[in-house]
């Protein structure tokens, strides 16, 4: 019998230890994020994240996880300020997007990644502007950053299906 076509998805990253430093725009907006972190509403995970979209209109717009004692009535960093940005700047596209993450006294070590609810809202908001953003996910220790952010949802659902 016939076997299906084995096919390969491959991302690529950047992976950035002590001393390697990102560009000075990105690491403002890791400092945007963690300044945004240290303003989570946390209480029941004590995970506090924070995230800071860079528009092309030079503005940062921050956000932070809010949860909820209702657990599933909360949102995540990313999409706190994704959403605030393209509320208040419809129009205006995305350059890139920093997460930091507190939890248990101190700054994670090693970078958060999103969840996959997050990772379809970057692909939307790459399409709707048609334009790709990298996503810098900060650590203490070790920074990953991501060219396009939809590449973390490989196969995604997008508007062309519809
Ligand atoms: N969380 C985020 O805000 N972003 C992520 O990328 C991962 C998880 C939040 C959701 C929840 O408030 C807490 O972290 C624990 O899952």
């Amino acid at each position: 019998m016939k076997k299906p076509a084995q096919k390969t998805l491959e991302i690529v990253y950047e992976e950035f230890e002590p001393g390697t430093p990102l560009p000075e725009k990105e690491q403002m907006l890791v400092d945007a994020a963690r300044d945004a972190t240290q303003k989570a509403y946390a209480p029941y995970s004590g995970f506090s994240v924070g995230a800071a979209v860079l528009l092309s209109n030079g503005v940062v717009v921050t956000g932070n996880n809010q949860e909820n004692a209702a657990y599933p009535s909360g949102l995540c960093a990313e999409r706190v300020a994704l959403f605030s940005a393209a509320s208040q700047y419809p129009s205006v596209s995305i350059e890139a997007l920093a997460v930091t993450a507190f939890t248990k006294g101190k700054w994670i070590t090693s970078p958060v990644p999103p969840c996959g609810g997050c990772r379809q809202v970057f692909v939307e908001y790459q399409q709707r502007h048609k334009k790709p953003f990298p996503l810098i996910m900060a650590g203490s220790e070790r920074t990953i950053r991501i060219r396009q952010a939809g590449w973390l949802m490989p196969l995604s659902f997008d508007a062309e299906y519809l």
